[in-house]
């Protein structure tokens, strides 16, 4: 018989059929009733057992965590909680799970806490909210390719081994294959890159844009979707050393088109996974309301996840430019009671106090923040006409900060050449990407989306090593 997955059994089932169904045991209670789950859904089916016709050394192996293989007919359920159950035929037992064991594990059916989950991240997919959470990311996965190949986007892979430091923060893995007890050096002492694997210094890519402008200058709109990597010091609940970014690029876009695009693309992922992934997003709603009760009033969400993504579907993103931001700020009761941590003026970077304030405070809604002093953003990003900003624009939103950064980029050779000089990147390095500066260039414009940054939103967790199944972070690579 073939196996029939959970998911399937329980959204058509039909009565009276013939299945066999593969899975792990949630519990078993009373010797009669097996909760099985297989990972397709957050539900488990329950198996209804005869206990008298199975031995008892069978019966003592169904135990939480085990695998079994459960045959039998689909039954209307006499319980309550679940519309179909299976009236079970014959039980193999797959694997077996020691209850000692299982005991100390995140399996034990009861309430861990995320930390304890995280240091048992490889069996912690087994827990409903895991495989919610799991579940979801696969999603926004999926909606991403899906929204950039239904509008002609094409799926660029950029490398992820490079020469280039593409944001210019410094913040690079080294890649190499020397003998770390035995690093050649030249005449002058220092290291001899060019006996290494790639006869030059290289790194983990930070970001795969520099690459995907290329293509975007020939293919007209490309999007990259890979792994990052990023050694900056960061211990905070937003940040990962190895993280996904999604970034498009696409020729003829202005910083305008830019901000439509992005806005388009984020409310299309909350559609997508209000409408697809319901059972597992009711699941992490009514985890987070439960949560919420027992913090203090002034940390409670005013909303639920649910309608916090309604919100950002049904609202348009507020667009303000930095030195707009920046008179806000200077006009607001924590800069007048001087509660901000960091000075508040034009020309120094905006920190996450102002940013919550922004979108918490005075929007209560995603923000859109552009034309951002060119001395703090990337050389790639086109100067603007007062010859101060450029044309930058970072997507802050509600409990989680900055999610897109992203711009319109430098086509004007002499300027871009300009650019290169102040930021101290030789034009012998980035030849290839000045070319495309030289042989028909036009505006462009992209930006990149922190896939995890994402997740979180859309699945209300708040610490984003819950939403990525292996985290790196710094002293921390385990799995
Ligand atoms: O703002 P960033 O640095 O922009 C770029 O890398 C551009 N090349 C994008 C582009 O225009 N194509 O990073 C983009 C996004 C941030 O807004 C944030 O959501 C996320 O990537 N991000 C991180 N996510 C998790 N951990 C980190 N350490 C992150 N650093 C950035
Ligand atoms: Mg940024």
């Amino acid at each position: 018989m073939a196996r029939t997955r959970v998911k399937e059994l329980l959204n058509d089932a039909e009565i009276g059929k013939s299945v066999e169904v593969k899975g792990w045991v949630r519990a078993f209670r009373s010797n009669r009733f097996i909760q099985l789950n297989d990972g397709s859904c957050l539900a488990s089916i329950q198996a209804v057992l005869e206990f008298e016709n199975y031995e008892d050394a069978l019966l003592k192996r169904i135990t939480t965590g085990a695998a079994i293989n459960v045959q039998g007919t689909l039954v209307a359920s006499q319980g309550k909680g679940q519309s179909v159950e299976i009236a079970v035929s014959s039980i193999e037992i797959i694997g077996d799970a020691n209850p000692d064991e299982v005991q100390k594990t995140v399996m034990q059916p009861k309430k861990h806490s995320l930390e304890f989950l995280r240091e048992q991240a490889h069996l912690r997919f087994r827990t409903n909210t895991f495989g919610a959470v799991f579940r979801i990311r696969h999603g926004v996965s999926y909606a991403i390719h899906k929204f950039f190949n239904d509008r002609g986007f094409y799926n660029l892979h950029t490398p992820i081994i490079t020469g280039s430091d593409a944001e210019g923060a410094g913040e690079m893995f080294h890649v190499t294959n020397f003998d770390l007890e035995n690093i050649p050096k030249n005449e002058h002492g220092a290291i001899d890159f060019k006996e290494d694997f790639f006869g030059k210094q290289v790194n983990l890519t930070v970001s795969g844009q520099l690459e995907a402008e290329l293509g975007a200058l020939a293919l007209g709109q490309v999007y990259t979707f890979g792994p990052t990597f990023r050694a900056e010091n960061s211990n905070t609940s937003r940040h990962l050393a190895e993280f996904w970014m999604v970034e498009p690029e696409v020729a003829f876009n202005d910083l305008e088109d830019n901000m439509n695009l992005t806005e388009d693309f984020l409310k299309y992922i909350c559609s997508y996974i209000l409408e697809n992934y319901r059972e597992d997003l009711t699941f992490l709603n009514d985890r987070e309301a439960q949560e919420q009760k027992s913090k203090p009033e002034k940390d409670r969400q005013t909303m639920t996840l649910m309608e916090r993504l309604e919100f950002v579907i049904n609202h348009s993103f507020e667009r303000i430019t930095y030195t707009k931001a920046i008179e806000i700020l200077k006009n607001s009761k924590p800069y007048k009671k001087k509660k901000f941590k960091y000075p508040v003026e034009w020309g120094t970077d905006l920190q996450s106090e102002h940013e919550r304030y922004l979108v918490e405070q005075e929007f209560k809604k995603p923000v859109i923040i552009t034309d951002y002093p060119a001395a703090f953003k990337a050389f790639y990003m086109r100067q603007n006409d007062d010859g101060k900003t450029v044309a930058a624009m970072d997507v802050l939103f509600p409990g989680i900060g900055e999610i897109v950064g992203g711009s319109q980029r430098e086509e004007r050779l002499d300027v871009l050449k300009k650019k290169c000089a102040d930021f101290n990147i030789s034009e012998e390095e980035i030849w290839w990407y000045l070319d495309t500066r030289r042989f028909g260039t036009v505006p462009h414009a992209g930006f990149g989306l922190g896939f995890e940054r994402m997740v979180m939103f859309v699945t209300g967790m708040s610490n984003i090593r819950d939403v990525i199944p292996f985290p790196r972070t710094p002293q921390n690579a385990e799995f």
